[in-house]
């Protein structure tokens, strides 16, 4: 797999450290992510709730890369975390995207009304059938996540969650290190919210990129931490993976760090949200 984008190694799973996000996409979507493939992104990241996966496929067939150099996420939603509604799920993704297999499958959401071992189980049914090459799981809390390890057959490579300068995942980073396991961060940007800040804003003139850049940089200089921005035009979407050539030094990174006391959460549905983890500061 080449690509400007780092990659992550965990699992036996070499995971682009940058992801395209795919959720709310316009109707030209298919066409964003072709134009996301051809500026370097390797990892496509999507979900059956999104609606996109179909753009995602034509985009894939569109971008003149092949499907095995790209990694491609997807998930089930919390509705179908029963055994077959979860493998029927995953079949119809495959189908909508028009491709062999995902690297990616997740659990969406967790269900506190199906046994987890149910829905883990499929999961790694999905696995060892060849629907997916690794599996994981999305907006797990600590407690979640430890007994998805423990009756999950197959190993779990990430844990897809909210996480950006403004949002502490401590506790979540260290549990997810004890299992060899990747924080992907979603809204990584805070959706535009981090954008104007003083701090952000300061590192990154003496940087020369952008606030978006270093807000980036900042997640994926940390171990064993992945991103996947949204970006709806070119330039933005070819911004937030030139973030490569540079570093940021410690005190930098310590920096942006203690901006976590803002403790800004930003997706928070009542209807699937569990009681996420208290995070210290
Ligand atoms: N697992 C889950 O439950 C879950 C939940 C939410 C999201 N996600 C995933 O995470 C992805 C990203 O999350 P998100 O879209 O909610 O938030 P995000 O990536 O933090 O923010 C996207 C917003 O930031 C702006 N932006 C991005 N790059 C920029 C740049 N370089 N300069 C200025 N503005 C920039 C975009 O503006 P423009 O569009 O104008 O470029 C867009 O409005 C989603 O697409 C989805 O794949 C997963």
């Amino acid at each position: 797999m080449t690509s400007k984008a780092f990659t992550i190694s965990a699992h036996g799973a070499q995971m682009p450290a940058i992801g395209f996000g795919t959720m709310d996409f316009p109707s030209r979507g298919a066409e964003l992510v072709a134009h996301a493939i051809q500026s370097g992104y390797r990892l496509i990241d999507t979900a059956r709730k999104y609606g996109t996966e179909e753009q995602v496929g034509e985009g894939i067939r569109a971008s003149g890369i092949a499907r095995e150099d790209l990694w491609i996420t997807t998930k089930v939603t919390e509705l179908n975390a029963r055994e077959l509604d979860f493998l029927i799920s995953a079949e119809t993704s495959l189908k909508a995207m028009g491709v062999g297999y995902v690297d990616l499958l997740l659990v969406h959401w967790p269900q506190p009304g199906v046994p987890f071992a149910e829905t883990l189980g499929a999961l790694a049914r999905a696995k060892r059938g060849g629907i997916a090459r690794h599996i994981g799981v999305s907006n797990f809390t600590i407690a979640m996540l430890e007994q998805a390890v423990k009756v999950c057959p197959e190993p779990l490579l990430t844990n897809q969650v909210e996480y950006h300068a403004y949002l502490p995942q401590t506790a979540m980073l260290a549990a997810l290190k004890r299992h060899g396991m990747i924080l992907t961060a979603y809204c990584p940007v805070a959706r535009g919210q981090l954008l104007d800040d003083p701090v952000i804003t300061e590192i990154a003139k003496i940087r020369g990129k952008t606030t978006a850049q270093v807000a980036l940089r900042w997640l994926v200089q940390q171990p064993l931490v992945a991103a996947v921005p949204r970006a709806l035009s070119e330039a933005h979407i070819d911004q937030n993976l030139d973030i490569f050539d540079f570093a940021l030094d410690e005190a930098e990174m310590a920096l942006i760090a203690t901006l976590r006391a803002k403790q800004l959460r930003l997706v928070n549905p009542p209807e699937r949200a569990p009681a996420w983890d208290l995070e210290t500061l």
